[in-house]
């Protein structure tokens, strides 16, 4: 597999672990959030870990100049990308009555509208065929108390991909994502499920009785990447362990 892939959001847990399962099998990567001492850390830590080469960068991704700068510059340095990945998000838990709409906009710009610029700023420098993977969320399609923003965001990420694969399919780019159920050491199951009780109350809310890995979630991009899935777009893949299978009051207790 030779891919080069930009990726938002790759400086930590889940993307870091896409970007690495990239550069393990040959491929170049652009990390990329808003600090970019992080994102340098994280391209240093790919290159000593996996033997790949990757590139740290700066953009937020609300800012759609930026990326597209960003972009601009890293295709210079690394070649034109064959996968964009838009995995970057913000998430706090709390009830919608102590989210201000600044509170609720925030995650909205970060998940949806940046999930957007990412894609959008893909377009115009992805070499065909190309594939583009968004990192969506249980939530999109399961109500959740104290994530009404999160719910809210995540669902709209899952029409994006949708449409953008409708519209972007003649021109050779697919568009899937893929939504992973509880990834164990990351920052949004730390925030989500601080404690170990509630740790153990997800693990039993999936089919497999556990945590997912980032391993787990690198393995379903390098597939969505990958020639072998070259029918699908369009798709929502979900690696939860089959979370979904029960509901949210914990049906495999
Ligand atoms: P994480 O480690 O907190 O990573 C978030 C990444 O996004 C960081 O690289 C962060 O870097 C970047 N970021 C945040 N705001 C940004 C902005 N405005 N502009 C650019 N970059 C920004 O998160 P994670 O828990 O691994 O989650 C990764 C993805 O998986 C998210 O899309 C999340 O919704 C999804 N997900 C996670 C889980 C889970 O179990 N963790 C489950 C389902 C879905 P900076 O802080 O430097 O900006
Ligand atoms: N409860 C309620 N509102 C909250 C909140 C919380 N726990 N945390 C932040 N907010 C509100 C703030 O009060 C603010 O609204 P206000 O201006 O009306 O007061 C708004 O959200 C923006 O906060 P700010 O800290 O300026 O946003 P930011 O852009 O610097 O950071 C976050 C974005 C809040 C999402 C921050 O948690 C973040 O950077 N997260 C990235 C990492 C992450 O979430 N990882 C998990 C991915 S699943």
């Amino acid at each position: 597999m030779s891919k080069i892939a930009f990726i938002s959001g790759g400086t930590s847990g889940i993307n870091l672990g896409i970007a690495k399962g990239i550069t393990k099998r040959g491929g170049k990567v652009l990390v990329f959030g808003r600090d970019g001492e992080k994102a340098a850390a994280a391209a240093a830590e790919i290159m000593a870990e996996t033997g790949g080469e990757a590139v740290g960068g700066s953009a937020d991704v609300r800012d759609a100049a930026a990326v597209a700068a960003l972009f601009a510059d890293a295709a210079q340095r690394l070649g034109a990308p064959d996968l964009i990945i838009a995995g970057a998000a913000g998430n706090f838990m709390a009830p919608a009555s102590r989210i201000s709409p600044n509170g609720f906009k925030t995650v909205v710009d970060i998940d949806l509208l940046g999930t957007y610029n990412v894609f959008r700023s893909g377009f115009d420098i992805i070499s065909r065929p190309g594939s583009m993977i968004a990192i969506t969320a249980p939530q999109a399609v399961q109500a959740l108390p104290e994530q009404v923003h999160v719910c809210a965001a995540k669902a709209g990420v899952n029409m994006v991909v949708k449409v953008l694969a409708m519209e972007w399919g003649q021109a050779g780019i697919r568009v899937n994502a893929i939504s992973p159920g509880p990834i164990l050491g990351t920052e949004g199951v730390d925030r989500m499920a601080p404690t170990d009780e509630d740790k153990r109350i997800w693990a039993n809310q999936t089919a497999l009785r556990r945590f997912g890995t980032v391993e787990d979630i690198a393995n379903a991009a390098l597939f969505l990447a990958s020639p072998e899935s070259a029918y699908i777009t369009g798709t929502i893949l979900d690696c939860d362990g089959g979370m979904k299978l029960g509901d949210a009051s914990g049906t495999y207790l």
